[in-house]
């Protein structure tokens, strides 16, 4: 019975690998029989102390995105083709939270549709059994970061967001989590990790835990549960990175399972 449990198991596992292009010396029979840790939530010092932030104001999902699709409340706003809101289901159990818009998200309006965005659906896909649309997508901030904002045709224009930037985008992310309400956000890389927890520790040292995202920061009723994990775009320069990335993910997955009472059909709903 064992010998059969652990033959499924490494069926599903190698199925996996195929689909995520991980070759085999990347996914040592050691690592497939290993237990996946217990979420073990804890809270940042750094997001635990943070001051609480103004109530976040009532607003309709709808209301939110005009807003955000007619902001210039910083420059990024004058030089985006598209300001990109989010997307996927506003009553998602899981919300992805990325960094910003590249050229891609810019031209088509829409969070990860480059070849980042083609392996998180493929993740989704594969680890999760979603859709995108059955989750919520979303960045920290919500217009394209380029270094020549003069050229949005331009490819390789793109640079990370800037301190004040996030500061003024911030408050939009934490609205859209407020009227959400998910169970749990999964940061995608070091950007979004970092602006959510307020940590600075790379992540590679802080990926694959449970964290809290205290209810004060988005002016919520509840903390949420948030699982940092590596960008989809690291995965593409690294792709040994995959495994760690597959072991969040099966993580990610108990939990909506938990959550949902043991179902595996869609969290979303
Ligand atoms: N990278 C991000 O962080 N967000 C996107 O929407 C696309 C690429």
């Amino acid at each position: 019975m064992k010998k059969a449990l652990a033959r499924d198991l490494a069926a599903h596992i190698r199925r996996i690998d195929e689909e995520l292009h991980l070759s085999p010396h990347e996914l040592p029979g050691g690592a497939a029989a290993r237990p996946l840790k217990k979420p073990a939530a804890r809270r940042p010092a750094a997001a635990a102390s943070a001051p609480a932030s103004a109530p976040v104001p009532a607003s309709s999902f709808g209301e939110l995105e005009k807003e955000v699709k007619s902001c210039r409340r910083c420059a990024l706003g004058s030089h985006r083709l598209n300001a990109v809101f989010g997307v996927g289901s506003p009553k998602a159990r899981v919300m992805f939270v990325g960094e910003g818009p590249g050229f891609q998200e810019d031209h088509q309006g829409e969070p990860f549709v480059g070849r980042s965005g083609q392996l998180l659906d493929k993740i989704l896909d594969t680890v999760l059994g979603l859709k995108r649309s059955e989750v919520y997508i979303a960045n920290i901030v919500k217009c394209h970061p380029m270094v020549n904002p003069d050229n949005p045709e331009s490819h390789g224009n793109d640079r990370p967001p800037s301190p004040e930037e996030i500061a003024v985008c911030r408050p939009y992310l934490e609205r859209q989590i407020a009227l959400i309400k998910p169970g749990c956000i999964v940061t995608l890389g070091s950007v979004a990790t970092k602006v959510l927890l307020g940590v600075e520790e790379g992540i590679s040292k802080i990926r694959g835990k449970w964290y809290v995202y205290p209810r004060n920061l988005f002016g919520g009723d509840a903390d949420i549960k948030l699982l940092p994990t590596y960008h989809p775009a690291a995965l593409l320069r690294n792709p040994k990175l995959k495994l760690d990335t597959w072991e969040d993910m099966k993580m990610l997955k108990s939990f909506l399972e938990s959550e949902a009472g043991g179902g595996a059909g869609p969290m979303a709903g």
